[in-house]
């Protein structure tokens, strides 16, 4: 691979350290520390939502969902930062179109990045780029997936991709209680999830909503599963595991007195929401891969005391960071 294939890539920085990493398993029990609001939305947005986060060489890459203030959704960018510090003052780069609750990486065997994607002319969209800080430089709209769902008031939402050796899988949800997943051979991607997936969890809706992430535990033969829960104290999520991406998950703190991040061991006193968003990766390829010693997870909250249309609720990021 040449040098500027690599820098690209993103990976001049991140990829030397991965050697030396120490690698940690999962706490059983999920104990943070919250930042406060990171950003307020620029003018005319009411919210920034649904973030996904990749390393661009030493800095963090953030996609959102936007709400202006009429009833319109759309996506941004934020201009990359080194330091969750500086994402106050990053600029905020309005998408021309909208790709509403992003997943964001880059997919290693093909040397391009992805934006996957909803409300697109099928259930799930995506477009690459080689370049990722150009929030308006993504080619046009490829169908990601086509399929619908049964018993769901939003249709399938909030999907999520990731890879193993041999197989690209898409999970997805619909707000009503289930979790879908869908593969295809990693040789056919990017390319169409076609459009029939495998019902893999059912509970009450309130316990399987939306907002599913699916990561690899580096150093251990272990994924990692987190669903967005709605709770008596607000949102919340609950974390499963499985041994394989095509595997049965197994709750893991998946209460809303016991979760993996909410109200009751976030930290967080400027929210009780512990929404949509993304672990930090220690890579920024297919793999979703993440560091259980140093667990970060990005999320959206807002003040405990707003109310109103749920689209221009005031989410704002904010960052967990687990206490070991
Ligand atoms: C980010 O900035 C804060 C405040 O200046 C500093 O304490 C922290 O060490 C920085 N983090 C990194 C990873 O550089
Ligand atoms: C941690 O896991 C990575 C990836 O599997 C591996 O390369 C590395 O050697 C491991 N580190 C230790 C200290 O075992």
């Amino acid at each position: 691979m040449r040098l500027t294939s690599l820098a690209s890539a993103g990976l001049l920085v991140a990829a030397p350290a991965a050697a030396q990493t120490e690698n940690c398993t999962l706490p059983s029990t999920y104990k943070w520390t919250s930042s406060g609001p990171l950003a307020q939305p620029k003018s005319g947005w009411a919210s920034l939502k649904d973030f996904t986060t990749a390393r661009y060489n030493d800095k963090h890459l953030v996609y959102a969902t936007t709400h202006d203030t009429g009833s319109n959704w759309g996506s941004m960018a934020f201009s990359p930062f080194s330091n969750w510090t500086e994402m106050a003052s990053a600029t905020q780069n309005k998408m021309n179109f909208a790709t509403v609750a992003p997943t964001l990486f880059y997919f290693r065997p093909k040397s391009v990045w992805v934006l996957a994607y909803q409300w697109g002319p099928t259930a799930f969209s995506y477009r690459t780029s080689t370049d990722p800080t150009n929030a308006n430089g993504w080619g046009g709209v490829q169908t990601l997936y086509s399929g619908s769902v049964q018993g769901s008031s939003t249709g399938a939402i909030d999907q999520t991709v990731i890879g193993d050796d041999k197989n690209m899988y898409l999970f997805f949800c619909g707000d009503n209680g289930k979790i879908y997943r869908a593969s295809m051979p990693i040789e056919k991607f990017p390319g169409s999830f076609g459009s029939s997936a495998t019902t893999i969890m059912s509970d009450s809706t309130n316990n399987l909503f939306e907002a599913v992430q699916v990561y690899r535990v580096q150093g251990q033969q272990q994924y990692l599963m987190i669903v967005e829960a709605v709770g008596g104290q607000g949102r919340f999520f609950r974390s499963f595991t499985a041994t394989s991406l095509s595997g049965s998950w197994t709750p893991q703190a998946a209460s809303e007195s016991r979760p993996f991040a909410g109200k009751a061991n976030s930290g967080a006193t400027w929210t009780n929401d512990i929404s949509h968003g993304d672990i930090i990766r220690v890579t920024n390829d297919e793999t979703f891969t993440i560091d259980a010693c140093n667990l970060q997870l990005l999320y959206q909250g807002r003040s405990p005391s707003s109310g109103g249309d749920y689209g221009k609720l005031p989410y704002r990021p904010g960052l967990l960071t687990l206490q070991r």
